[in-house]
């Protein structure tokens, strides 16, 4: 069994990433389940980093549906499009949003969430399957540290979709 305690809260994000990912590796290794392997990860990345909210929305016809997350009760279902999520739905890519009010259409979920970032997790076929969202309570939490580290994390669910 991994776990993720042994990563000191000291050291920087990208060290800290650096060290999370074969972690997460080893944990999603072998699992055959996308849901599984999606609980542990959004368990993992929330422990490490504390974050506010940290989940999954999967791609379920023409809606984004809420998936394995922690942190507070968030809206369900998201149309293509729609929010944060459902624009980096449309546009296939990862989204950085530092000031989620400057953001139209930004969905809010939590009135505490002041940045955000969502990455895609795409299928074997290139097409999104679902994405992950993190909110920050602080604003411009996230950069390209986050987003190179995070969209390593989604492709090693690519081969569960
Ligand atoms: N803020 C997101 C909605 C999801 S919640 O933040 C968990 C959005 O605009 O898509």
């Amino acid at each position: 069994m991994h776990g993720t305690s042994t990563i000191p809260k000291t050291a920087d994000r990208a060290t800290r990433y650096a060290a999370l990912l074969p972690q997460m590796r080893g944990l999603i290794e072998g699992e055959t389940d996308l849901i599984a392997a999606m609980a542990n990860m959004t368990a993992s990345l929330q422990q490490t980093f504390g974050w506010h909210w940290v989940g999954f929305y999967r791609v379920l016809g023409t809606e984004l549906v809420l998936g394995p997350f922690q942190g507070p009760v968030a809206c369900t279902r998201i149309g293509y499009g729609k929010g944060v999520c459902g624009t980096a739905w449309e546009q296939g890519r990862t989204l950085v949003v530092e000031d989620v009010d400057a953001f139209p259409g930004h969905i809010a979920c939590s009135a505490l969430s002041r940045s955000e970032i969502v990455v895609p997790v795409k299928d074997q076929d290139g097409r999104v399957a679902a994405v992950l969202d993190i909110d920050s309570t602080a604003l411009a939490e996230f950069d390209t540290v986050d987003e190179q580290a995070l969209e390593q994390f989604c492709a090693l669910l690519q081969p569960l979709c």
